[in-house]
């Protein structure tokens, strides 16, 4: 039995890519999961793979850039499980473009689901997660450290993120609570071949990490004992792009 079992996680951008990976990974470990997005037949699938592993699962259909969406999941999630103990959030937007020609319209989208969501998320379940000791994994990317050419609206999404997290940590680190930020570099998932796309390149996605390379250290970071907490992960493909 893990330090984890039977503790109430609740993960966004729980139907595919990294999300999905890191509800599998905590279901193996006995984790309760609430998975979340908008898709309820995806989530399906992965809620039925987690029954399969002997854990539970319940689904929520969330758009994130709706804040009544959250408020009605917050009130859910704590008529079901009475609470949450870990806090993942996976889900993300994806644009490119030139500063130049950017969408405005794109970069207001990507500040919803990847900053506005996962603040007012955060914020609503906060006194529960202080109730219970609670983690927190923000699911960030490189760009989140270091931007690029291309991925301005993305990557300045995503250096909020940081901020968020960062703060997050330094307010409630006093109560207990862990505040984990991941820096993935390029990984195999539906996201990363729209990507590829719009790029013009091929998709392959053995040239990549696999979202289970995310998953497993997102793992080892919350069965830390409490004495320690990890506050930063980077994370890469070990090939190099020619
Ligand atoms: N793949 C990479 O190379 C890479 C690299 C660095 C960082 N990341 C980050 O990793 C995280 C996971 O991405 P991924 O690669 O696993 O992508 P993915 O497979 O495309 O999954 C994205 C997830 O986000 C959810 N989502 C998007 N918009 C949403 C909205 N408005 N409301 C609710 N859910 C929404 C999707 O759910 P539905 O569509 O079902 O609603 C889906 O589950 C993201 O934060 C991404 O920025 C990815």
């Amino acid at each position: 039995m893990s330090g984890l079992n039977n503790k109430v996680a609740i993960v966004t951008g729980a139907s595919s890519g990294i999300g999905r990976a890191i509800a599998l990974a905590l279901a193996s470990l006995g984790v309760r999961l609430c998975l979340v997005g908008r898709k309820l037949k995806t989530l399906e699938a992965v809620a039925s793979g987690i029954k399969k592993i002997g854990s539970d699962a319940y689904i929520y259909k969330v758009n994130l850039e709706k804040d009544e969406d959250l408020r009605q999941l917050k009130k859910q999630i704590e008529k079901d499980f009475g609470g949450t103990d870990i806090l993942i959030h996976s889900a993300g937007d994806f644009a490119m473009g030139r500063m130049t020609e950017a969408s405005i319209k794109d970069l207001d989208r990507l500040y919803r689901v990847n900053v506005r969501a996962p603040y007012l998320l955060t914020q609503l379940l906060l006194p529960g997660l202080k109730r219970r000791r609670g983690q927190v994994v923000f699911i960030n990317s490189s760009v989140g450290l270091r931007a690029r050419a291309q991925v301005g609206q993305y990557s300045a999404t995503k250096h909020a993120l940081k901020a968020v997290a960062d703060c997050l940590r330094d307010e409630t680190n006093e109560d207990g609570i862990r505040v984990v930020s991941v820096y993935p570099g390029r990984t195999a998932t539906p996201m990363q071949k729209t990507v590829l796309r719009m790029e013009g390149k091929a998709y392959n996605p053995k040239q990549f990490m696999q979202p289970e390379d995310v998953a497993s250290v997102v793992i080892s970071a919350l069965m830390l004992p409490f004495s320690a907490e990890v506050t930063d992960i980077n994370i890469r493909p070990l090939a190099k792009q020619g």
